[in-house]
């Protein structure tokens, strides 16, 4: 049932986004941005976002600006991410990663214009939100997605590499680079259901521990997962010496950490009643998947 939820939400968003992709003036950095943005994936984060918005009986068709947009800082950090300066990953999704199948600059270009197009996707004349809704969305974008977000949480996951690091900060540097996006999705779902300033700061807290929760999770494929199911080279954070809590603590210490927040996450969730029950799934599938 869950999988049925995640795959409609995965669709709809990739309908969206290829009709948007489609609109745009063609240029020559389109087929890397496609291939980037829409080829594979799992498209978690506008489940959260749409699981998020049921909570407060916010249709889909008002959020899928947001999830498109969200879904394009994602694939932008994705292709960031494998590149050779960074983690020098070949594959991503089951394919050549896009560097590896369009050149370094063109990838770092389309990543770029990824992450522009999310916001020129949220402030579309198309999508019919009031103007101080648009406003809160890009000012909490950017906040999750620049040096107080992704990108800062990159430098430092790249900093930490070889080092030994305290718990605090490899939590902070995770809450960074993988949690704040999370974190933005049950805000934007907030802002749209018109939530007070203390409920929006609950939802950013939930969120954010949320992405916590999928990175740790993304922690564990690569400690115990496959190439094949996960799509992409697992095992590479040890030799990399990337800074993980199973690198600090250990695989089992982690794990149940990981199990302590689903529960924290889930009875927060709870106080919803039925109608938070496709984000629950969502979070319980986090922790369950292998890919
Ligand atoms: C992988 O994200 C990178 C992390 C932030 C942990 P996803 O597992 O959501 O990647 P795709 O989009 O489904 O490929
Ligand atoms: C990526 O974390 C986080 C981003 C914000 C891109 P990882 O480097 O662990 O992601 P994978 O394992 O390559 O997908
Ligand atoms: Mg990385
Ligand atoms: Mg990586
Ligand atoms: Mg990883």
């Amino acid at each position: 049932m869950i999988r049925s939820f995640l795959d409609s939400n995965a669709k709809k968003t990739d309908i969206f986004l290829i009709k948007y992709l489609n609109r745009q003036s063609n240029s020559s950095l389109m087929p890397a941005m496609k291939y980037g943005s829409l080829s594979g994936g799992k498209k978690i984060r506008s489940s959260i976002i749409i699981g998020a918005g049921k909570i407060f009986n916010i249709k889909a068709s008002k959020l899928l600006n947001i999830c498109a947009a969200v879904e394009c800082i994602h694939s932008y950090s994705l292709i960031h991410d494998d590149l050779p300066c960074m983690d020098n990953d070949k594959m991503r999704r089951g394919k050549l990663s896009t560097h590896m199948k369009f050149g370094e600059s063109t990838a770092i270009l389309a990543g770029n214009s990824l992450l522009t197009l999310a916001f020129e996707m949220i402030v579309d004349k198309n999508y019919k939100i009031e103007n101080k809704s648009k406003t809160e969305l890009i000012k909490a974008l950017a906040l999750c997605s620049g040096h107080t977000g992704i990108a800062g949480g990159q430098y430092l996951d790249l900093n930490f590499e070889k080092k030994k690091k305290k718990f605090s900060d490899i939590l902070n540097m995770q809450r960074k680079k993988t949690g704040r996006l999370f974190n933005f999705c049950c805000f934007a779902a907030g802002v749209i259901a018109k939530k007070n300033i203390k409920e929006l700061n609950s939802l950013s807290k939930l969120g954010e521990d949320i992405g916590l929760l999928f990175q740790l999770a993304d922690d564990v494929i690569d400690f115990k997962g496959t190439k094949k199911l996960a799509g992409k080279s697992t095992k590479k954070d040890q030799k990399k010496g990337k800074s993980t809590l199973i690198s600090l603590i250990g695989y089992e210490k982690a794990h149940s950490f990981a199990l302590q927040l689903k529960k924290n996450i889930l009875s927060k969730l709870k106080k919803h009643g039925k109608k938070a029950n496709d984000l629950i799934n969502t979070v319980e599938f986090i922790l369950e998947r292998n890919f």
